[in-house]
Order: structure tokens, then sequence, then C-alpha cells
């Protein structure tokens, strides 16, 4: 595995395997590695010749400073996993490299980002937008993978490739559960025992909402309220928001149906976790999972012959 921390050489790399034919599949991070980043790897590594992941801990998507500073970090123990899922290239750039001096321009994405997560950390999406352009730009990559667990950044990210044309094919990837049900996330390790045995209720709501569903309820407060009443039972959990919105523009659904996603963030003692459930998925669970309206092909006119 490589490791590459200049721009100039990650963008050189990524051209010569293009122009060699092979394709490449990028896995952005900011690290601190579990298994649910490595089945973005795994997957990229099935779709693509060549693997990149990116380990960047990105400043401008943090409310808070504090919680840049806190963000952790295990470089070695990163770089060891991704080799192990045969990872050709770490792409770990430097900050100032990533934004000179005096960058002025950002990527906001609109609309998408008005519910759930996007009032609460102001700037975060459009932190995530722009580092994610940027990287795009960096290495070149024919397809990029992102986790459904982050349902609504990768909806953010789909929207802006769709409409700044960025030549990328989104993946996006089922989010990978421990046994108990609880969606992987790096923040898991920050709960006490007691915490970490309540946190599963988060999973078990959103399903009794996509039962509700199967059952035949389809008004959207009813599917709300059968998550709402598995999550009362427990008292430690702070709900900041649990929403059933429609995927495509994530705004609040009135009532159910394939397009749905129930999204939860809540908090047990200072952590803030976060899950969601794709109706569509929970129905039927292979079935490729998009909800944003491509761009009609255009037509290529011969004019001339050279
Ligand atoms: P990070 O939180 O490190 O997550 C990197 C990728 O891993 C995201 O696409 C996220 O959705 C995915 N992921 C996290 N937990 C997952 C799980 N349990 N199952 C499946 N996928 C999971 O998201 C970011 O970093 C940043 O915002 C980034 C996109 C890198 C831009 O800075």
């Amino acid at each position: 595995m490589k490791i590459i921390a200049n721009i100039a050489k990650m963008q050189e790399f990524s051209r010569q395997v293009r122009l060699g034919g092979l394709s490449v599949g990028f896995v952005p991070t900011m690290g601190y590695l579990h298994d649910g980043h490595l089945e973005l790897v795994r997957r990229a590594r099935t779709e693509c010749d060549v693997v990149v992941a990116s380990i960047f801990v990105n400043p401008t998507q943090f409310n808070n400073p504090a919680d840049f500073d806190k963000y952790p970090r295990n470089d070695q123990r990163d770089a060891e996993l991704l080799l192990s899922e045969r990872t050709d290239v770490l792409f770990k750039p430097h900050a100032d490299d990533v934004y000179v001096g005096d960058a002025s321009t950002t990527v906001a994405v609109s609309g998408l980002t008005d519910s759930l997560c996007g009032p609460g950390r102001p700037g975060h999406f459009e932190g995530v937008a722009t580092v994610v352009t940027a990287l795009f730009n960096m290495v070149g990559a024919d397809k990029a993978f992102f986790g459904e667990k982050d349902f609504q950044q990768l909806q953010v990210i789909r929207r802006m490739v769709r409409d700044l044309h960025v030549p990328v094919e989104i993946v996006g990837v089922p989010t990978r559960r421990e046994s108990d049900g609880l969606a992987m996330s790096s923040r898991n390790a920050r709960l006490t025992e007691g915490q970490r045995k309540l946190a599963p209720v988060i999973y078990r709501a959103l399903n009794a909402a996509v039962d509700a569903y199967i059952e035949g309820e389809d008004e959207a407060v009813a599917v709300v309220d059968a998550a709402r009443a598995e999550l009362s039972s427990v008292e430690e959990l702070e709900v900041e928001y649990l929403e059933l919105v429609d995927a495509r523009t994530m705004k609040p659904a009135e009532t159910a149906d394939e397009n749905s996603v129930l999204a939860v963030a809540a908090l047990l003692g200072d952590v803030r976790l976060i899950d969601n459930i794709l109706f569509a998925r929970a129905l039927a669970p292979d079935a490729a999972f998009d909800a944003c309206e491509a761009h009609a092909v255009p037509d290529v006119i011969e004019y001339g012959s050279h």
C-alpha cells in the first residue's frame, strides 16, 4: 500500500491508473476506522481495480473547534486495517495544502440540508460538500463510496455531484451494524457499559416503525409514533430529532412509502448517536436504492470528419 500526502502526486497516480485502462474507487474518511468504514473499502475492492482511501479530519465540518481537537486519531492502526483490506493507496493530505491560506470558495447544497442534522449543525454540510468536492478533484475516481449510516450526507453528495456534473459515480453502502443492531460508529466506544446495553433501542425503534408500515399504517405521524413508543422505553435517551422524510428531498413526509427514510439523532449521556432506516431497503434488502434523479444522457452529434 502506498501512502501519499502530496496532492499533485495523488492526482498523477490516478491519472496514470486511468490512462492504463483501470478504474479507481475512492473511500473518503476521517480515520479512526471501524468495520463500517472497512465495509466501504470492501465494496470498492469488488467494484474497482484500484482502491484509494483518504484520511482527512476536515476542520470546516466541525461546528465546534473543541470537537475537532478531540476527534480521535489512530494513524498506525488505520493504516494496518486498510492494508488488511488490500487498499492500494492511503491518501493523507495536509490541512495546509487542502485549505490554502486565503481559500474563499465553498460548496453549499441547499434544501436537502434544511432538515434533520442541518439546523442543529450550521455550516456542517457546507464543510462536507466543500471538502468532498476538493477530494474528488485530488483523487480523480470513477466511483466513490459513502455509507447510508450518514444518509443526509450521502444525499447531499449525490446532489452536489449531479448539480456540478462531477464525473464520479456515487455508491451508497448499507449501514454495518453490531450483532445487536447498533450502527457501527467510532462514538460507540465512548458509551459506558450501561449505555452500550441501552443503545440498540434505536434500531429496534426504527424497525418498529417499518413494521407498522408493513402492517398497513401509512400515516407518517402513526409510523413515527411506533418508533417513539419504543424509544421512550429508555428514559436515559434524549431524542434530538425523530423524523420521517422523503429520501429525494429530505423534507418531512406526510405519508410513508418506499421513498421514506426514518432518521433519528439521540443523546445517551453526552454521546450523540444517529441512525436511519430506508423503507425501500427494509422491504427489499438487496435492492439498489439511489433516490436521486439523474440527468438525461445527452446525444453525441458527429460533425465533420477528422
Ligand atoms: P467518517 O465519519 O469517517 O465516515 C466515512 C464514511 O464511512 C462515510 O461515508 C460514512 O457514512 C461511512 N460509515 C460510517 N459508519 C458506517 C457504518 N456503520 N456502516 C457503513 N458506513 C459507515 O463521513 C465522514 O467521515 C466525513 O464527513 C467525510 C465524508 C469523510 C468528509 O469529511
